[in-house]
């Protein structure tokens, strides 16, 4: 028996690392058991904020669809989808911001931070498709009618917003939808190689499509303690980026390391050595389903086609919905 309906959605960015695995579609791979579920490449959403070049698009939405497929998320179990393949969310986003009141958009934090940042590296984000971002996370959430909504904690404040706007429409016309609750994506953040938190803009990741060379070589460059001048020095995984990774990647070693650490009787070379072999390890399947994906791209296409075609089943029922409740059938 489902729990439950998820909805929940990524943007293309081309920027996929092992963070954005462990921070949240691992947890998606655990939902996916549970819950029938909705996730979508939202390519709508990252016209929001790249809108001038739009050239990289098709190959960011195709790597990501390669890196959820290779983590494992099953394209039979749940409906995967690119988000501007089904137009319903369009048109549901259009409606929805016929009735929702400018003061509701504008006093998301996320808005104005985002606007002030980005101006500052020369980019205006001073448009309607910017200030409606949050109306369109909410069409594609209400489009399927899901109840629950997996997300970081950044994105409380759209979710809440979403609610605001359901019982909005829910009052003024008929009540169609479940207001959506987010479940909390418990937040492990993983560092980067530097020791600040993983970010591709911050260069300091390792890509999630990293070949085990890759993986060797990034692990390589990883702080350890500074302290740690000298191999006879004793060390502190407390403050140790490797020893970060082994909390993840290297539980069951994880009390011999430490103590072969504390006492220097492993080198930082070797405990990162042993570290790299773990990561390997356990990327090891996500590689191995990469390449049969990577080996035949129109098995990709052809499974978000068939994402698209079960997404728009649900998506234009919900419409039909809509347009009979708001007198525009
Ligand atoms: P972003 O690409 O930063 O918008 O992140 C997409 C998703 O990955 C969000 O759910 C983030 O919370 C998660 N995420 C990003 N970076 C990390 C990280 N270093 N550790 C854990 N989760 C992350
Ligand atoms: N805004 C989300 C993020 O940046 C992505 C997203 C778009 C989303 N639509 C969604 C998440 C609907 C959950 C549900 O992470």
């Amino acid at each position: 028996m489902s729990k439950g309906r998820i909805f929940s959605g990524m943007q293309p960015s081309g920027k996929f690392h092992l963070g954005n695995y462990l921070g949240a579609l691992e947890n998606w791979i655990k939902l996916q058991q549970e819950y029938e579920c909705f996730f979508s490449i939202v390519d709508l959403h990252a016209l929001t904020s790249s809108y001038e070049d739009t050239s990289k698009l098709p190959e960011n939405i195709y790597n990501m669809a390669l890196d959820w497929l290779s983590a494992g998320l099953d394209p039979e179990k749940n409906v995967v989808f690119i988000q501007s393949h089904v137009k319903e969310h369009a048109e549901l986003h259009l409606l929805l911001s016929m009735m929702t009141p400018l003061s509701w958009l504008e006093r998301v934090p996320i808005y104005k931070d985002k606007i002030q940042q980005v101006s500052l590296q020369g980019k205006d984000l001073n448009t309607y498709g910017f200030l409606g971002y949050p109306e369109l996370m909410t069409a594609d959430i209400i489009l399927y009618k899901a109840d629950t909504v997996p997300v970081g904690e950044d994105q409380l404040p759209h979710l809440e917003l979403s609610r605001e706007i359901v019982r909005r429409f829910n009052y003024l016309y008929r009540p169609i939808f479940p207001e959506p609750e987010a479940s909390l994506t418990k937040a492990s953040i993983l560092p980067g190689i530097d020791g600040r938190k993983m970010s591709k803009s911050y260069g300091n990741d390792i890509s999630f499509s990293a070949t085990p060379d890759e993986i060797r070589s990034r692990v390589k460059l990883m702080v350890t303690d500074p302290q740690r001048v000298k191999r006879t020095d004793p060390g502190h995984p407390e403050v140790c980026t490797a020893y970060k990774f082994h909390q993840f990647f290297s539980k069951s070693e994880l009390s011999e390391i430490e103590q072969k650490c504390r006492q220097a009787e492993i080198g930082c070379v070797d405990c990162k050595k042993r570290l790299a072999e773990n990561l390997v390890t356990a990327l090891s399947e996500v590689h191995a389903r990469r390449q049969t994906f990577e080996s035949s791209p129109q098995k990709v296409r052809d499974i978000l086609a068939f994402g698209a075609e079960r997404a728009r089943k649900v998506a234009s029922a919900t419409m039909e919905e809509v347009r009979d409740a708001m007198h525009l059938s």
